[in-house]
């Protein structure tokens, strides 16, 4: 009986898993699928702020936002891997800053991040850009040829760190005459959890 029971319960369960999924699901842009694992995948990051998925909706709409640099990975059709690469001014020469790169922790370690971000380098390069500022971990950028930004004698906002703060170029020699301070989007200032 109770072994019965149990699997009534179990059915009924699912069932009521996968009738409120589909509801959920049923008017999700590509848009909502990314911010939703762009919220997800920070979830457990030590150094997140929460407000990442919020951020990127706004850079989504703003004036920097360029649909070529904006790559997702998907598998079986679902989307598992995201980076967005979004205009940024310095002085009078425009960059692009790499936020964020995220992917699904079911899929990590396997290579799509890695994938996601090579190919935006490549991209980039391609249409003429010189250089990617980055803020994170160093470990994972210097990976893909970040440099300390300082370096090159380029800051990040006062409000970040720039023992943090990374910048790769595109092309031997293209940030030679490119210094001064990186003008993020207000809306990473501005948007509270
Ligand atoms: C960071 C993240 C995008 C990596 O994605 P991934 O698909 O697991 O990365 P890959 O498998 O392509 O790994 C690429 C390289 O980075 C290394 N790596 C992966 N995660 C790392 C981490 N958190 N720290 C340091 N190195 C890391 C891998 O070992 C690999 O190195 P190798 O090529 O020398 O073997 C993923 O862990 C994630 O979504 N994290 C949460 C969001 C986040 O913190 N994003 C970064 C800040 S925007």
């Amino acid at each position: 009986m109770n072994v019965i029971l149990g699997i009534v319960f179990f059915i009924c369960g699912s069932l009521a898993v996968y009738l409120y999924q589909k509801k959920k699901y049923k008017n999700f842009t590509e848009e909502d699928f990314v911010c939703e694992l762009i919220q997800k995948s920070f979830f457990k990051s030590k150094n997140a702020t929460h407000t990442e998925h919020k951020i990127v909706k706004e850079l989504l709409k703003s004036e920097d936002f360029i649909k070529d640099l904006s790559l997702t990975a998907k598998l079986k059709g679902m989307i598992v891997g995201y980076v967005l690469f979004t205009k940024v001014k310095i002085g009078k020469d425009t960059l692009l800053l790499l936020f964020p790169i995220v992917v699904a922790s079911k899929f990590q370690k396997k290579g799509i991040g890695r994938s996601l971000i090579e190919k935006g380098h490549l991209m980039a390069k391609t249409m003429g850009y010189k250089g990617v500022v980055v803020y994170g971990e160093p470990k994972f950028f210097e990976k893909f040829g970040y440099e300390l930004a300082s370096t090159y004698g380029i800051f990040p906002p006062t409000e970040l760190e720039k023992e943090k703060f990374f910048v790769k170029e595109l092309k031997e020699g293209s940030l030679k005459e490119i210094s001064g301070e990186v003008i993020y989007p207000k809306v990473f200032f501005e948007i509270k959890e």
